[in-house]
Protein backbone atom coordinates (compact mmCIF):
# COMPACT_ATOMS: atom_id res chain seq x y z
CA UNK A 1 0.00 0.00 0.00
CA UNK A 2 2.47 2.40 1.10
CA UNK A 3 4.02 4.93 -2.01
CA UNK A 4 8.22 4.58 -1.00
CA UNK A 5 10.18 7.91 -1.15
CA UNK A 6 13.17 7.50 -0.47
CA UNK A 7 15.42 10.36 0.21
CA UNK A 8 16.69 11.37 3.71
CA UNK A 9 16.46 15.84 3.35
CA UNK A 10 12.61 15.17 2.07
CA UNK A 11 11.83 13.05 5.21
CA UNK A 12 13.55 15.35 8.07
CA UNK A 13 11.78 18.15 5.90
CA UNK A 14 8.52 16.34 6.29
CA UNK A 15 9.13 15.78 10.22
CA UNK A 16 8.72 19.70 10.77
CA UNK A 17 5.11 20.07 9.25
CA UNK A 18 3.54 16.54 10.22
CA UNK A 19 1.05 16.73 12.53
CA UNK A 20 -0.15 13.34 14.51
CA UNK A 21 -3.95 12.66 14.42
CA UNK A 22 -6.19 9.77 15.16
CA UNK A 23 -6.50 7.26 12.50
CA UNK A 24 -10.33 7.51 13.87
CA UNK A 25 -9.97 11.28 13.24
CA UNK A 26 -9.79 10.39 9.34
CA UNK A 27 -13.30 9.77 9.05
CA UNK A 28 -13.61 13.53 9.30
CA UNK A 29 -11.42 14.80 6.28
CA UNK A 30 -12.81 15.98 3.68
CA UNK A 31 -10.28 16.75 0.71
CA UNK A 32 -6.86 16.80 1.64
CA UNK A 33 -4.61 19.18 0.25
CA UNK A 34 -1.61 16.79 1.07
CA UNK A 35 -1.13 12.91 1.76
CA UNK A 36 -1.67 11.16 5.04
CA UNK A 37 1.88 9.17 6.54
CA UNK A 38 1.96 6.48 8.62
CA UNK A 39 5.46 5.92 10.58
CA UNK A 40 6.91 3.44 9.90
CA UNK A 41 11.09 1.80 10.04
CA UNK A 42 11.81 5.22 10.97
CA UNK A 43 10.34 6.97 7.90
CA UNK A 44 6.94 8.66 6.92
CA UNK A 45 5.58 6.67 3.82
CA UNK A 46 2.75 8.33 2.42
CA UNK A 47 -0.45 5.75 2.08
CA UNK A 48 -3.14 7.98 1.12
CA UNK A 49 -2.97 10.55 -1.95
CA UNK A 50 -3.07 14.40 -1.47
CA UNK A 51 -6.47 15.63 -2.90
CA UNK A 52 -8.54 12.27 -2.03
CA UNK A 53 -10.97 11.65 0.35
CA UNK A 54 -9.97 8.85 3.11
CA UNK A 55 -12.27 5.67 2.51
CA UNK A 56 -13.73 4.13 4.97
CA UNK A 57 -11.56 1.03 3.67
CA UNK A 58 -8.13 2.95 3.64
CA UNK A 59 -9.13 3.88 7.75
CA UNK A 60 -10.59 0.19 8.37
CA UNK A 61 -7.09 -1.48 6.75
CA UNK A 62 -5.06 1.09 9.30
CA UNK A 63 -6.74 0.09 12.26
CA UNK A 64 -6.48 -3.46 11.32
CA UNK A 65 -2.53 -3.02 10.64
CA UNK A 66 -2.72 -1.44 14.30
CA UNK A 67 -1.87 1.99 13.54
CA UNK A 68 -3.18 4.27 15.86
CA UNK A 69 -1.48 7.54 14.95
CA UNK A 70 -1.39 8.79 11.17
CA UNK A 71 0.69 12.23 10.26
CA UNK A 72 -0.89 14.90 8.06
CA UNK A 73 0.35 18.28 7.48
CA UNK A 74 -1.07 21.39 9.19
CA UNK A 75 -3.38 22.72 7.06
CA UNK A 76 -5.57 19.03 6.59
CA UNK A 77 -4.83 18.71 10.72
CA UNK A 78 -6.59 22.06 11.23
CA UNK A 79 -9.39 21.19 9.25
CA UNK A 80 -9.82 17.74 10.28
CA UNK A 81 -10.30 19.07 14.00
CA UNK A 82 -12.52 21.75 13.61
CA UNK A 83 -14.74 19.20 11.51
CA UNK A 84 -14.38 16.88 14.48
CA UNK A 85 -16.05 19.88 16.89
CA UNK A 86 -18.87 20.67 14.69
CA UNK A 87 -19.51 17.03 14.51
CA UNK A 88 -19.63 16.52 17.95
CA UNK A 89 -21.73 19.50 18.96
CA UNK A 90 -24.12 18.21 16.16
CA UNK A 91 -24.69 14.45 17.25
CA UNK A 92 -24.48 15.42 21.08
CA UNK A 93 -27.46 18.14 20.36
CA UNK A 94 -29.61 15.55 18.44
CA UNK A 95 -28.38 12.60 20.05
CA UNK A 96 -32.65 11.67 20.67
CA UNK A 97 -33.45 11.74 16.77
CA UNK A 98 -32.61 8.44 14.82
CA UNK A 99 -31.43 5.36 15.64
CA UNK A 100 -30.01 5.52 19.60
CA UNK A 101 -27.32 3.13 19.10
CA UNK A 102 -26.05 4.50 15.93
CA UNK A 103 -25.80 8.18 17.70
CA UNK A 104 -25.05 7.16 21.33
CA UNK A 105 -21.97 4.98 19.67
CA UNK A 106 -21.25 7.90 16.81
CA UNK A 107 -21.54 10.63 19.74
CA UNK A 108 -19.26 8.56 22.32
CA UNK A 109 -16.52 8.08 19.73
CA UNK A 110 -16.34 11.47 18.89
CA UNK A 111 -15.93 12.35 22.35
CA UNK A 112 -13.00 9.94 22.48
CA UNK A 113 -11.42 11.63 20.05
CA UNK A 114 -11.50 15.08 21.36
CA UNK A 115 -10.39 13.86 24.51
CA UNK A 116 -7.53 12.95 23.11
CA UNK A 117 -7.35 16.74 21.71
CA UNK A 118 -7.83 18.08 25.06
CA UNK A 119 -5.18 15.88 26.69
CA UNK A 120 -2.63 17.48 24.16
CA UNK A 121 -4.16 21.38 24.96
CA UNK A 122 -5.65 20.92 28.16
CA UNK A 123 -5.40 24.26 29.20
CA UNK A 124 -8.08 25.33 25.99
CA UNK A 125 -11.34 26.24 27.30
CA UNK A 126 -13.21 26.04 24.31
CA UNK A 127 -11.97 22.58 23.74
CA UNK A 128 -12.74 22.02 27.79
CA UNK A 129 -16.26 23.28 27.73
CA UNK A 130 -16.86 21.47 24.75
CA UNK A 131 -15.82 18.35 26.09
CA UNK A 132 -18.12 19.12 29.10
CA UNK A 133 -21.26 20.02 27.17
CA UNK A 134 -20.94 17.17 25.31
CA UNK A 135 -20.55 14.69 27.71
CA UNK A 136 -23.27 16.57 29.81
CA UNK A 137 -25.92 15.51 27.23
CA UNK A 138 -24.19 12.08 26.52
CA UNK A 139 -24.69 11.24 30.57
CA UNK A 140 -28.71 12.52 29.82
CA UNK A 141 -29.18 10.24 26.90
CA UNK A 142 -27.58 7.35 28.61
CA UNK A 143 -29.88 7.76 31.71
CA UNK A 144 -32.85 8.03 29.24
CA UNK A 145 -31.72 4.42 27.38
CA UNK A 146 -31.18 2.36 30.43
CA UNK A 147 -31.50 -0.87 27.98
CA UNK A 148 -29.16 0.26 25.54
CA UNK A 149 -26.07 0.82 28.15
CA UNK A 150 -24.29 -2.34 28.22
CA UNK A 151 -24.53 -2.18 24.32
CA UNK A 152 -22.78 1.09 24.38
CA UNK A 153 -19.94 -0.09 26.68
CA UNK A 154 -18.99 -2.93 24.65
CA UNK A 155 -18.92 -0.76 21.46
CA UNK A 156 -16.33 1.51 23.08
CA UNK A 157 -14.69 -1.21 24.31
CA UNK A 158 -13.91 -2.91 21.21
CA UNK A 159 -12.61 0.59 19.53
CA UNK A 160 -8.54 0.80 19.42
CA UNK A 161 -8.35 3.79 21.17
CA UNK A 162 -5.67 4.05 23.89
CA UNK A 163 -6.50 3.23 27.09
CA UNK A 164 -5.94 7.03 28.19
CA UNK A 165 -8.75 7.68 26.31
CA UNK A 166 -11.42 4.81 26.86
CA UNK A 167 -11.37 4.14 30.65
CA UNK A 168 -12.83 7.46 31.20
CA UNK A 169 -15.72 6.97 29.44
CA UNK A 170 -15.94 3.00 29.58
CA UNK A 171 -15.67 3.46 34.13
CA UNK A 172 -18.52 6.41 33.83
CA UNK A 173 -21.00 4.62 31.96
CA UNK A 174 -20.40 1.79 33.91
CA UNK A 175 -21.18 3.91 37.11
CA UNK A 176 -24.03 6.01 35.39
CA UNK A 177 -25.87 2.35 35.18
CA UNK A 178 -24.92 1.06 38.35
CA UNK A 179 -25.90 4.27 40.42
CA UNK A 180 -29.33 4.08 38.07
CA UNK A 181 -29.85 0.66 38.59
CA UNK A 182 -29.68 1.39 43.02
CA UNK A 183 -32.67 3.77 42.50
CA UNK A 184 -30.98 5.58 45.43
CA UNK A 185 -29.79 8.71 43.32
CA UNK A 186 -31.84 11.35 41.40
CA UNK A 187 -31.20 11.64 37.81
CA UNK A 188 -29.16 15.17 38.63
CA UNK A 189 -26.52 13.42 40.96
CA UNK A 190 -26.46 10.60 38.45
CA UNK A 191 -24.96 13.26 35.70
CA UNK A 192 -22.77 15.13 38.42
CA UNK A 193 -21.27 11.83 39.13
CA UNK A 194 -21.08 10.67 35.71
CA UNK A 195 -19.42 13.90 34.83
CA UNK A 196 -17.14 13.71 37.84
CA UNK A 197 -16.08 9.94 36.84
CA UNK A 198 -15.48 11.05 33.27
CA UNK A 199 -13.48 14.40 33.77
CA UNK A 200 -11.63 12.49 36.92
CA UNK A 201 -8.26 11.54 34.78
CA UNK A 202 -7.84 14.91 32.59
CA UNK A 203 -4.57 15.31 34.46
CA UNK A 204 -3.31 12.62 32.62
CA UNK A 205 -2.60 15.35 30.17
CA UNK A 206 0.46 16.38 32.24
CA UNK A 207 2.47 13.18 31.89
CA UNK A 208 4.48 12.65 28.72
CA UNK A 209 2.50 10.18 26.27
CA UNK A 210 5.54 8.02 25.95
CA UNK A 211 5.30 6.94 29.70
CA UNK A 212 2.18 5.38 29.64
CA UNK A 213 3.75 2.42 27.31
CA UNK A 214 6.34 1.87 29.82
CA UNK A 215 6.90 -1.86 31.18
CA UNK A 216 8.68 0.00 34.87
CA UNK A 217 7.90 3.27 35.77
CA UNK A 218 10.99 5.16 37.34
CA UNK A 219 10.84 6.29 40.91
CA UNK A 220 10.45 9.69 39.45
CA UNK A 221 7.59 8.81 37.02
CA UNK A 222 5.54 6.61 39.66
CA UNK A 223 5.23 10.20 41.83
CA UNK A 224 3.87 11.61 38.47
CA UNK A 225 1.20 9.18 37.84
CA UNK A 226 0.12 9.31 41.55
CA UNK A 227 0.01 12.99 41.14
CA UNK A 228 -2.45 12.82 38.34
CA UNK A 229 -5.59 13.32 40.70
CA UNK A 230 -4.41 16.29 41.80
CA UNK A 231 -3.30 17.57 38.24
CA UNK A 232 -7.12 17.17 37.62
CA UNK A 233 -8.17 19.27 40.18
CA UNK A 234 -5.93 21.87 39.38
CA UNK A 235 -7.00 22.09 35.91
CA UNK A 236 -10.90 21.97 36.48
CA UNK A 237 -10.98 23.82 39.26
CA UNK A 238 -12.66 27.13 38.32
CA UNK A 239 -12.98 26.30 34.89
CA UNK A 240 -16.31 23.94 34.82
CA UNK A 241 -19.18 24.18 36.54
CA UNK A 242 -19.18 21.11 38.89
CA UNK A 243 -19.64 22.03 42.32
CA UNK A 244 -16.55 22.01 44.73
CA UNK A 245 -17.85 18.39 46.34
CA UNK A 246 -17.66 16.88 42.87
CA UNK A 247 -14.17 18.75 42.27
CA UNK A 248 -13.14 16.65 45.50
CA UNK A 249 -14.37 13.86 44.87
CA UNK A 250 -11.78 14.10 41.48
CA UNK A 251 -9.15 15.03 44.08
CA UNK A 252 -9.75 11.65 45.80
CA UNK A 253 -10.35 9.46 43.41
CA UNK A 254 -7.65 7.29 43.85
CA UNK A 255 -8.44 6.96 48.00
CA UNK A 256 -9.26 3.16 47.61
CA UNK A 257 -5.96 2.63 46.10
CA UNK A 258 -4.12 3.96 48.63
CA UNK A 259 -6.25 2.21 51.40
CA UNK A 260 -5.53 -0.96 49.68
CA UNK A 261 -2.52 0.00 49.72
CA UNK A 262 -2.06 0.60 53.72
CA UNK A 263 -4.04 -2.57 54.00
CA UNK A 264 -1.04 -4.71 52.24
CA UNK A 265 1.54 -3.15 54.20
CA UNK A 266 0.05 -3.69 57.12
CA UNK A 267 -0.88 0.32 58.12
CA UNK A 268 -3.52 2.06 59.63
CA UNK A 269 -4.78 4.08 56.93
CA UNK A 270 -5.45 7.70 58.39
CA UNK A 271 -6.85 10.83 55.88
CA UNK A 272 -4.47 13.53 55.72
CA UNK A 273 -6.29 16.00 53.91
CA UNK A 274 -9.62 17.63 55.24
CA UNK A 275 -11.44 18.21 52.08
CA UNK A 276 -11.50 14.50 51.67
CA UNK A 277 -15.05 12.92 51.34
CA UNK A 278 -15.79 9.46 52.53
CA UNK A 279 -19.17 8.48 51.48
CA UNK A 280 -21.05 6.46 49.17
CA UNK A 281 -20.29 7.76 46.05
CA UNK A 282 -16.41 8.68 46.28
CA UNK A 283 -16.43 4.88 46.80
CA UNK A 284 -18.30 3.96 43.80
CA UNK A 285 -16.45 6.39 41.61
CA UNK A 286 -13.24 4.73 42.43
CA UNK A 287 -14.91 1.31 42.69
CA UNK A 288 -15.24 1.47 38.62
CA UNK A 289 -12.79 3.64 37.91
CA UNK A 290 -10.73 0.22 39.58
CA UNK A 291 -12.99 -2.46 38.10
CA UNK A 292 -12.91 -0.97 34.52
CA UNK A 293 -8.76 -0.94 35.09
CA UNK A 294 -8.27 -3.82 36.21
CA UNK A 295 -10.22 -5.78 33.81
CA UNK A 296 -8.03 -4.50 31.07
CA UNK A 297 -4.60 -4.93 29.64
CA UNK A 298 -1.72 -2.44 30.38
CA UNK A 299 1.77 -2.36 29.38
CA UNK A 300 3.49 -3.36 33.02
CA UNK A 301 0.41 -6.08 33.43
CA UNK A 302 -2.25 -8.66 32.02
CA UNK A 303 -5.96 -7.85 32.58
CA UNK A 304 -7.81 -9.58 35.63
CA UNK A 305 -11.24 -11.60 35.14
CA UNK A 306 -14.53 -9.58 36.43
CA UNK A 307 -14.59 -12.30 39.59
CA UNK A 308 -10.60 -11.73 40.21
CA UNK A 309 -11.18 -7.31 40.36
CA UNK A 310 -14.39 -8.12 42.46
CA UNK A 311 -12.48 -10.21 45.33
CA UNK A 312 -10.21 -7.29 45.20
CA UNK A 313 -13.08 -4.35 45.62
CA UNK A 314 -14.47 -6.81 47.82
CA UNK A 315 -11.39 -5.81 50.34
CA UNK A 316 -11.74 -2.72 49.57
CA UNK A 317 -15.33 -1.71 50.43
CA UNK A 318 -17.35 -4.86 51.51
CA UNK A 319 -17.08 -3.90 55.05
CA UNK A 320 -18.27 -0.13 55.02
CA UNK A 321 -20.65 -1.07 52.53
CA UNK A 322 -21.81 -4.79 52.29
CA UNK A 323 -25.42 -3.50 50.85
CA UNK A 324 -23.84 -2.00 47.82
CA UNK A 325 -21.30 -4.70 47.26
CA UNK A 326 -23.87 -7.23 46.81
CA UNK A 327 -26.01 -4.88 44.73
CA UNK A 328 -22.48 -4.50 42.63
CA UNK A 329 -22.12 -7.97 42.09
CA UNK A 330 -26.06 -8.56 40.77
CA UNK A 331 -25.48 -5.83 38.63
CA UNK A 332 -22.34 -6.81 37.14
CA UNK A 333 -23.64 -10.05 36.20
CA UNK A 334 -26.85 -8.39 34.77
CA UNK A 335 -24.69 -5.68 32.44
CA UNK A 336 -22.02 -8.31 31.18
CA UNK A 337 -24.71 -11.00 30.82
CA UNK A 338 -24.60 -11.79 27.12
FE1 LIG B 1 -7.21 8.13 37.91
Amino acid sequence: MPLNINSYNYHHRLQLKLKPIMVGELHLARKLSHPVYIFHDGIFMPVIEQGSIPTKDQITQLIKSSYREVFVYGTDEEEIKENLENALIKITRSLSIGDPIENGTKGMKLLTLNLNNLYQNPHNDKLLMLQFQSSQNLGKFLIDQKKHQSQFYSNINQENFHYTLTQPLLSSVLLLSFLQATHLFHDKEIQNLFLTSYFKDIGLSMIPHHKYELKNLPENDRDLFANHSDFSFDLLEGRIPLAKNYLNLIKHHHFLNDKMKAIISGESHSLSDPDMILGLESTLVAVFDIIVAMTHERPYRRSLSLYQSLEVIKKMMADDYPQEFKALISFLRQFFKN
